[in-house]
């Protein structure tokens, strides 16, 4: 298969505030989860490295914006730090908004268009001692914070994002305990997911208000952004298999998917969570606040697919239901590094699935990318990264978007994830996912590696098929 990227599809990087900006205390940046912990644990950090450094965005942000230009990519992703943006009373920290008005001035000055997400895993810290999303007034709270920033850059950035990756904090903090705070308990993972969901819709509902109070950009557009990991089985599956497969796809994927496509959310999964004692405490006026959360596209993060099988104990140690297990397919091809199955397939089976299943929802590939631990084995003598891997996991994943696209699917675009070396979470810098790297013992200065040069080459290939 050819490369062949078609007209009018974006081809950009994707990162966050959090894991780049740094300067975690500059300019009235209040405390957020990740600094909590940080200051709790941090040796729970790969080479105790916390959420204090970021890539130095902060002080980079034009040479990484004329970089992102410099090989020749047209839309770049970020997200606003809440507890940048806003100070402790819930009303707009100048000196935050100033620093996102700079970012957005760059970037129309470099003609690279802003993608803007308003919540990636950072919680301000105040709002999480007041329960964090398991309180309906932190809900209110981030509605406040999206009404804030949609009026205050509306006429600065077109394409607008609720949330990224809504999925991850309900299994990572609260169902399988694996982030600060720690909690393992699926009913108040349950009821994080449905906080979520609202505070989804309620950003929306204040999206569409801005517009209509000529606060926005009249193009202006409004997704959400979520890594949906395509659910498998086994070849030969049982009922019990089936049905794992049913509540896996369910609860992760067809949750949003309903809730961004119709404004609702997947009945069956609701009578399955109520059998299980895992309902949520939905409202009375809620089901209007879900109907406002139609979005105009989708972002698609996409890593690993999601293979499951039927639970070996039907409880967990709180006595809710388990509904599946992990399944390893003996034929997977694994990223030893991070312990993800590599299964480029999986983006064109979602393609697939989001034209059958929801087939007016556009989306584009809002992540993808490689993290590789000991990036310093592939230097060559001149000291390049020669990252070959990255670029043939690129490569393939690009071909089975192309052949989707070929096929039906209506995607807009594909966005690296980490094009510059950035900070992952409690994995700090252990994985490297960037094209470009950073030197953090050299100030944080960015060299090029092989897969930088390769993407200027596939972006250019288009370039010379339109001109
Ligand atoms: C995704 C997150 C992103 C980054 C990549 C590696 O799940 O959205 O912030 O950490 O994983």
């Amino acid at each position: 298969m050819e490369l062949r990227l078609p007209k009018d599809f974006f081809m950009g990087a994707a990162m966050s505030g959090p894991q780049t900006e740094g300067a975690y205390r500059t300019g009235g940046k209040l405390e957020n989860i990740w600094d909590t912990w940080s200051d709790l644990s941090i040796s729970d950090f790969y080479n105790k490295v916390g959420s204090y450094v970021g890539n130095n965005f902060y002080e980079k942000y034009e040479e990484d914006i004329k970089l992102f230009k410099s090989l020749g990519l047209d839309s770049f992703r970020t997200s606003i730090q809440w507890s940048r943006l806003m100070d402790q009373d819930q009303k707009l920290n100048p000196e935050g908004a100033d620093f996102y008005h700079k970012v957005c001035a760059c970037a129309k000055e470099q003609r690279i268009e802003l993608f803007m997400n308003l919540y990636h895993f950072d919680m301000p810290a105040y709002l999480f001692r007041k329960g964090g999303w398991e309180n309906r007034e932190v809900v209110e709270a981030y509605a406040t914070y999206a009404r804030t920033a949609f009026r205050e850059f509306g006429k600065e950035i077109t394409y607008w994002f609720t949330f990224n990756e809504p999925i991850v904090e309900p299994d990572q903090r609260y169902r399988d305990g694996l982030w600060y705070p720690f909690i393992q308990d699926a009913k108040r993972g349950m009821a994080v997911q449905y906080h979520l969901s609202l505070a989804h819709c309620l950003a929306v509902r204040e999206f569409q208000k801005a517009k209509e109070e000529g606060f926005l950009l009249p193009e202006a557009k409004i997704g959400l952004i979520n890594c949906f990991a395509p659910p498998y089985t086994k070849e030969d599956p049982s009922p019990e298999d089936l049905e794992a497969l049913r509540m896996e796809d369910g609860v992760k994927n067809r949750w949003w998917l309903d809730l961004v496509a119709e404004g609702r959310l997947p009945k069956d999964i609701l009578e399955t969570l109520k059998d299980s004692g895992l309902l949520p405490d939905i409202r009375p006026g809620d089901e209007q606040i879900l109907a406002m959360g139609r979005v105009d596209w989708l972002g698609f993060n996409y890593y690993h697919p999601s293979r499951v099988q039927a639970p070996r104990e039907k409880f967990d140690q709180k006595g809710y239901p388990k509904y599946a297990d992990a399944y390893v397919w003996p034929e997977a091809k694994m990223n030893i590094y991070r312990g993800w199955e590599i299964y480029p397939k999986g983006i064109y089976d979602f393609g697939m699935k989001m034209k059958e299943e929801y087939p007016n929802l556009k989306f584009f590939i809002s992540e993808n990318g490689m993290g590789v631990e000991h990036e310093d084995r592939f230097r060559d003598k001149e000291g390049q990264i020669q990252d070959d891997y990255r670029i043939e996991f690129v490569k393939e994943h690009l071909e089975w978007i192309l052949k989707a696209i070929q096929d039906g699917a209506k995607c807009m675009g594909y966005h690296y994830w980490g094009l510059i070396d950035n900070w992952s979470w409690n994995n700090a810098f252990k994985n490297r996912y960037g094209m470009v790297e950073v030197d953090l013992a050299g100030n944080y200065q960015r060299r090029w590696k092989k897969s930088a040069a390769w993407i200027q080459e596939v972006i250019r290939a288009r370039e010379q098929e339109i001109s």
